[in-house]
């Protein structure tokens, strides 16, 4: 099976929804960030405010061009992945799926201390999915929203999963 990667803002609900995929498919499954975490042996919190954040996307791509190795495996990415070519490029061989949610939705759901993109400002969430929104949509081949439930968005992206050809 080709990979499938969930792309999307934080908060959308790659993780959950990539946890709930990979149970259905009986698929291995990996979370970007957990995968940059556990390789790196920190947090990203931690990562942002060490060493800022052009270096945490120097190894969200070093991760992605890595995990694209492997088949067979959903993966959720962190939201920020859009931002460089090279690392979306990289997962390019799997099938891109956007997770979509209505930006309060997210926002009313989030624990901002937890995100060190938007920390110091919160209220910039809404400029930076403005800005990404175009680019989830064209760096896509699916999108899917996320506005009722969690079951019914994995019943959508399994309905598909079962059209379409996955294998590689
Ligand atoms: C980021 C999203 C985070 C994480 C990092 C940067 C972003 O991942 O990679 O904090 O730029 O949107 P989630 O989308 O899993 O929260």
């Amino acid at each position: 099976m080709k990979n499938i990667v969930l792309i999307g803002m934080m908060g959308s609900g790659k993780t959950t929804l990539g946890k709930m995929l990979s149970k259905a498919l009986k698929k291995g499954f990996v979370d970007l960030d957990q995968y940059i975490e556990d390789g790196e042996d920190m947090s990203i919190s931690d990562i942002f405010e060490k060493y800022g954040e052009d270096h945490f996307r120097k190894l969200e791509i070093a991760y992605a061009k890595d995990l694209s190795k492997r088949k067979n495996i959903v993966i959720a990415t962190g939201g920020g992945i859009i931002k460089s070519a090279e690392a979306i490029g990289a997962l390019k061989n799997g099938i891109i799926i956007w997770i979509d949610r209505p930006d309060d939705m997210i926002f009313d759901s989030i624990d901002i201390e937890k995100r060190p993109l938007i920390k110091s400002d919160p209220n910039s969430f809404f400029e930076i999915s403005r800005q990404r929104r175009p680019i989830y949509e064209s760096l896509c081949d699916y999108r899917f929203l996320n506005d009722k439930g969690e079951e019914s968005a994995v019943n959508n992206i399994l309905e598909l999963i079962r059209k379409i050809n996955i294998d590689d």
